[in-house]
């Protein structure tokens, strides 16, 4: 077992792709990469986790991670550290951009997780609150495939390079 555990959801693909370019900055040697449709109880073997989703149909969870949710609101995250990231369009759905990510936020929060990974809401265009930790920063990384693709490379980069040591790696 490595010393990060990946976990993300996603639907036509792009939050896996995210998924496995953190995993190339962080490092193959330090990160197993789940699914979450189908590895999700994995999630209670690691101290350290990334978790990944998109959001959906107007405001929902992707629905891998909507169906976990009963499981996920058992677990224990207590003295556990997570770093949420999110993909999403800002430009179709403004009004509940990330929502995925923020509610993600809330349901690790509740069940006693600690986080890192925040993220400047600079550059972005946006209404939505449910994603941000205050007005300045979302709770994970932002990313958004529809409309800025040209951003999403250094986006990662430069959010691994801010939790690499925090994971302490
Ligand atoms: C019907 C539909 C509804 C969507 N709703 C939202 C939304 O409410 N908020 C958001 O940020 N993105 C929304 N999106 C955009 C997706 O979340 C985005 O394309 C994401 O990168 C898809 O990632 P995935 O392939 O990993 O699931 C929506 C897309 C579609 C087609």
């Amino acid at each position: 077992m490595k010393e990060v555990g990946l976990f993300y959801g996603t639907y036509t693909g792009v939050t896996g792709n995210v998924a496995k370019k953190i995993v190339q900055h962080l490092g193959e040697e330090n990160v197993d990469l789940f699914n979450i449709s189908t590895d999700g109880d994995k999630m209670k073997d690691y101290q350290k986790l990334i978790i990944g989703t998109s959001t959906w149909s107007i405001g929902e969870l992707q629905e891998d991670w909507d169906a976990f949710m009963p499981k996920l609101q058992k677990m224990d995250f207590t003295g556990k550290t997570v770093a949420l990231f999110g993909t999403g369009d800002q430009v179709g759905y403004p009004d509940t951009f990330l929502d995925g990510m923020g509610m993600l936020y809330e349901t690790f929060q509740y069940r006693g997780a600690k986080f890192i990974g925040f993220w400047d809401t600079k550059g972005y265009d946006f209404t939505s609150p449910l994603p941000l930790l205050d007005h300045d920063h979302f709770v994970g990384l932002a990313i958004d495939e529809d409309n800025q693709p040209e951003l999403t490379d250094e986006r990662i980069e430069k959010w691994c390079q801010q939790i690499k040591p925090q994971l302490g790696l």
